[in-house]
C-alpha cells in the first residue's frame, strides 16, 4: 500500500507519522517548501527501528515519487491564525488544492483523495469536481473530528471511558455542525437519559466552537493532533476494507434532498472509498439544520465558480 500526504505542515506531518508508524503502508509527502518533507519524512524514518516498523516514508517537492498511490490526503493551504474564520481561507486555498489535485490525478489516476484543507466542505466540492473522480473516490474529513470532540467532552461531563461514547455529528465542519443528540449514546444509553439537556446543549456549544478553541490557545495555526488521528481512521478504514460507519463529507445525488453538493453524513468507508451513503431519518429540526448547512457549502461554491 502506498499512502501520499499532500502538505507537510503540522497536519499533514503528524498524518504522515501516524500512518508510517501503523507500518503498513509506505508514506510519501509532497509540499512545495524546499526540503521540508525531505526533513521531516527523514526524521520520522529514522523512528523506524525503534517503534518497529519497517515501512519507508519520504519526501518530496514533485509528485512522481507518489505515483500510483492508493489514498490521498491533501492538507496542503493556509491554516487559520485568531480572529480568522475557516472561510477566509477560501480563495486562496481553492487555488491550492486546484493545482494539487491536478497533479494527484496525473500521477494517481485510481487514488481515493481524503481532503482536509479548509473550509472544508467547498474545498471537498472544489477537489471532487476538478478531479474527475467518481464521488466514492473523493470524501472529506470533518465529521470525525468534530464527532470525536464531541465524545471527549462527554466523557469527560459523565466521567466515562471515551470508548463508550457514540454520537454523531452531520452537516457542515464546525460552526455548521449538527449534531444528532438522539443517536448519541453512552455504553448504549441515550444521552438524554443521562444528562441534562441544557448541559448537552453546553457541550455541543464547546463542539462547535472546537477548533476555534485551539486556536486562540495556540495563537499560531491550529489543531493538528485530533485531526491527523481521524484522518488516520479513515485511511486505515479504507486500506483495511473495514466498512466502518464514519462521517465523512460526500458529494450528494439527492440523499437527505440535497443533491450536486458536499455535505457531511455517514457514509461507510472500505477499500472502495465511500462505498455508501447511509440515510437515516431525520426529525423537521434536524433536516433543516442539514438544509442550512448545505445552503452555507453553496455560498461558498458560488463565490469559487465567480
Ligand atoms: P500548515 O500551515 O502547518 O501546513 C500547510 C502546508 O501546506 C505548509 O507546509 C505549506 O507549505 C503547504 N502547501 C501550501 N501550498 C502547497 C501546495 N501548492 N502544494 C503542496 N503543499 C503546499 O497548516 P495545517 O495546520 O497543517 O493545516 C492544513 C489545512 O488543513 C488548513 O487549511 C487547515 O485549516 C485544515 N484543517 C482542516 C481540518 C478538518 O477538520 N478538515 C482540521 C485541521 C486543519
Amino acid at each position: 500500500n502506498k499512502v501520499t500526504v499532500v502538505g507537510a505542515g503540522n497536519v499533514g506531518a503528524t498524518t504522515a507519522q501516524r500512518i508510517h508508524q501503523l507500518g503498513y503502508a509506505d508514506v510519501v509527502m509532497v509540499d512545495v517548501v524546499e526540503d521540508l518533507p525531505q526533513g521531516k519524512s527523514l526524521d520520522m524514518l529514522e523512528s523506524g527501528p525503534v517503534i518497529g516498523t519497517d515501512a519507508l516514508i519520504t519526501g518530496s517537492n514533485g509528485y512522481e515519487e507518489s505515483a500510483n498511490s492508493d489514498v490521498v490526503v491533501i492538507t496542503a493551504g493556509i491554516a487559520r491564525r485568531p480572529g480568522m474564520s475557516r472561510d477566509d481561507l477560501l480563495l486562496t486555498n481553492m487555488r491550492i488544492t486546484t493545482s494539487v489535485t491536478e497533479q494527484v490525478v496525473r500521477h494517481s489516476p485510481n487514488c481515493i483523495i481524503i481532503p482536509v484543507t479548509n473550509p472544508l466542505d467547498a474545498m471537498v466540492q472544489n477537489i471532487y469536481e476538478s478531479s474527475g473522480f467518481p464521488r466514492e473516490r473523493v470524501f472529506g474529513m470533518a465529521g470525525v473530528l468534530d464527532t470525536a470532540r464531541f465524545r471527549t467532552f462527554i466523557s469527560q461531563e459523565l466521567n466515562v471511558s471515551v470508548e463508550d461514547v457514540q454520537a454523531y455529528v452531520l452537516g457542515g465542519h464546525g460552526d455548521d455542525m449538527v449534531p444528532l443528540v438522539r443517536y448519541t449514546t453512552v455504553g448504549g444509553i441515550p444521552i438524554s437519559e443521562l444528562m441534562a439537556e441544557e448541559k448537552v446543549e453546553q457541550l455541543v456549544r464547546r463542539t462547535r466552537q472546537g477548533g476555534g478553541e485551539i486556536v486562540q490557545l495556540l495563537k499560531e495555526g491550529s489543531a493538528y493532533y485530533a485531526p491527523s488521528a481521524a484522518i488516520t481512521q479513515m485511511v486505515e478504514a479504507v486500506l483495511l476494507d473495514k466498512k466502518r460507519i464514519l462521517p465523512a463529507c460526500a458529494y450528494l445525488q439527492g440523499e437527505y434532498g440535497i443533491n450536486g453538493l458536499c455535505v457531511g453524513v455517514p457514509v461507510k468507508l472500505g477499500a472502495g472509498g465511500m462505498e455508501q451513503v447511509i440515510e437515516i431519518r431525520l426529525t423537521a429540526e434536524e433536516q433543516a439544520a442539514l438544509q442550512g448547512s448545505a445552503a452555507s457549502v453553496q455560498e461558498l461554491v458560488e463565490v469559487m465558480n465567480q
